[in-house]
């Protein structure tokens, strides 16, 4: 990823750098003018000829103010070259994160929780940024101006007093190279603190109402003081870390400064060097401080850096569970679902879903799907639509194997309305769109399919009433409904309903499912419901327990049967009187 980010941009990489190196030689320039006016002066002081003094003087603030300016263009061009550069590799490495996130298929979203996916979006992509600016930034400058400034010292001044003071320097980059590891990693827990606290700051607020609802509020308070205390103590021992580092810093910057006032002094008293060579030494001495420290901080950037580009790429790297084979096919259309033996255990975990699976869909036929909680109903359709792999010859659609067929093009013909929803914080248009360009006229009929536009029209900006965070300003049946308007209006051969009308009441329920059969006689329909009402003009029933298929008819065959499915019928009839 990096690797194809400095192919695009390796120009203003080379501008940038070329541009902080002028800089740096402009401002090494200057203490030496600075060392040489004062010389000059002390020499005007001698031979007080106004005229030449004003004129000496002048050109000094001549140079000085053009090697000022030169800084502060060469400032302003290398902070837009690499500082922009690095923004730009944070939009473009955000940007290929996400889509790949968008590709993605459920199995990876089960290993990686969405707070661990945030912090790849954050924290990652953060420490990377500053690696490809400040680690840039500080590597070339602190190299160049290190060097730099002790060859100044040692060519202009002298070579044994420069020797001398760098000495105590050298501990500068010892030290930082072993408070910077800690120093980050407090920094770390900081950040994984205030995550923590955030997050579950977020939670509760969707959650108020039930934490009320529970009278749990004493106890949340006790948690969110506990996480809000993890974050102090982690902060205050990053204040305690900083507040011996800088000052222990900025302590052997001044010993060097002590040694070179005692030698430099001597050196200057006898004759050795200059006053002026004298104030210029100890000016690039105070700016040798900094290319010291930052040696050893530029370190622990890099290491950050590389370490959060691993965890970035190990995102981009993921391979999708469900392999798709280059010469897959796209279908047209779905005519005919056939499912024969079919075993399944989801990925990474070895408890048997569904066992010996036999069940078929027809073309416009009406089937149910029912059966006990846990059983394998929502399983069995996230399989037609290929979000986990199969093996080979157990799932055919129009008699082709499902590991043949591209499975975007399943999931083009197939409406599905899974059985946890999600609204976005959108109008009801938008949310039953998804973004697609779809006219007024034909949303508002999905609602009306869904049984919901008498009820949205009376909403004050109608389907362009915006619903709140999750949709809070819907009731349960009500989203559930716009959820169902969502898969109507993509014109689809296959609709499956899973358990998505459970929040309404069970008139409507079926209103809406008679309603769906007159109007889409054509289409093929499969509904998962724990109402078997809902049900009594299906073509088939399939009955889930643990795994397996244990009844199939029709709700009169079922009925006969007296087996489960009559047991679990006449138990909600009674319970309905
Ligand atoms: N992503 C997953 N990874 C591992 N196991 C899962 C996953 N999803 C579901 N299961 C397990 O598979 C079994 C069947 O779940 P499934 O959701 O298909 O049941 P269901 O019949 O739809 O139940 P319900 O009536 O409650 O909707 C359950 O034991 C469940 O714990
Ligand atoms: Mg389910």
């Amino acid at each position: 990823m990096v690797k194809e980010f400095f192919k695009r941009s390796w120009k203003y990489y080379l501008i940038g750098i070329i541009a902080l190196m002028a800089v740096d030689v402009a401002q090494l320039i200057v203490p030496r003018i600075m060392g040489l006016a004062i010389d000059k002066v002390e020499y005007f002081t001698k031979i007080r000829d106004e005229a030449t003094m004003m004129k000496g003087i002048t050109l000094f603030v001549l140079w000085i103010i053009a090697l000022a300016t030169g800084v502060f263009l060469g400032r302003f061009v290398w902070r837009l070259m690499i500082i922009g550069s690095a923004r730009r590799f944070e939009r473009y490495a955000l940007r290929i994160l996400f889509e790949k996130l968008l590709y993605l298929d459920p199995a990876f979203f089960s290993k990686y929780s969405r707070g661990e996916l945030m912090s790849r979006f954050t924290n990652d992509v953060r420490a990377v940024w500053r690696m490809l600016a400040g680690g840039v930034v500080i590597s070339t400058d602190a190299t160049f101006m290190g060097i730099m400034t002790i060859v100044m010292m040692g060519k202009f001044v002298s070579w044994r007093l420069t020797w001398i003071v760098i000495i105590p320097l050298l501990f500068i980059t010892v030290i930082v190279l072993l408070f910077g590891k800690t120093i980050h990693k407090t920094f770390a827990q900081v950040q994984e603190s205030f995550s923590q606290l955030s997050g579950f700051t977020e939670e509760s607020i969707s959650a108020v109402r039930i934490i009320k609802g529970f009278s749990a509020m004493g106890k949340f308070e006790d948690m969110f003081n506990d996480k809000a205390w993890t974050n102090l103590k982690a902060r205050m021992k990053l204040v305690l870390i900083s507040g011996i580092f800088w000052p222990l810093i900025a302590f052997i910057g001044r010993s060097s400064s002590f040694l070179s006032l005692y030698f430099g002094g001597k050196m200057t008293i006898s004759g050795g060097i200059s006053i002026g060579d004298f104030v210029s030494f100890n000016t690039y001495l105070g700016m040798l401080v900094w290319p010291m420290t930052a040696i050893g901080w530029v370190v622990n950037i890099i290491q950050q850096g590389t370490a959060s580009l691993k965890r970035i790429n190990e995102v981009l790297k993921a391979q999708p569970m469900v392999k798709e084979k280059d010469d897959a096919v796209e279908i047209q259309s779905i005519k005919d679902v056939k499912i024969s033996n079919l075993n399944f255990c989801y990925p990474d975990d070895d408890r048997i879903v569904l066992e010996d699976i036999n069940l078929d869909i027809s073309e416009g036929q009406f089937v149910g799907i029912v059966g006990t909680v846990g059983s394998g109903k929502s399983t069995l359709a996230k399989l037609v639509l290929k979000l986990f792999p199969v093996e080979r010859g157990r799932i055919h659609i129009n008699g082709i194997d499902i590991n043949d067929i591209k499975g975007s093009s399943i999931r083009k013909k197939v409406a599905y309305v899974p059985q946890e929803g999600f609204l976005f914080s959108d109008t009801i248009y938008r949310n039953v769109t998804l973004g697609e360009s779809y006219s007024e006229e034909e949303v508002k009929n999905a609602l009306k399919l869904a049984g919901i536009l008498d009820e949205i029209e009376k909403l004050p900006q109608g389907i362009y009433t915006k619903v709140g965070e999750r949709g809070l300003t819907l009731s349960g049946g009500q989203r559930q409904r716009v959820m169902i308007a969502r898969a109507l209006i993509r014109k689809a051969d296959l609709y499956i309903f899973d358990d998505c009308l459970s929040a309404v009441d069970p008139e409507t329920e079926e209103e809406i499912i008679n309603s769906l059969r007159t109007t889409m006689k054509d289409k093929t329909l499969v509904v998962i419901t724990h109402r078997l009402k809902v049900l009594q003009t299906a073509d088939v029933i399939y009955v889930l327990d643990k795994g397996k298929i244990v009844e199939r008819g029709t709700h009169e065959k079922l009925m006969g049967k007296k087996g489960l499915y009559y047991d679990m019928f006449v138990r909600q009839t009674a319970m309905e009187n």
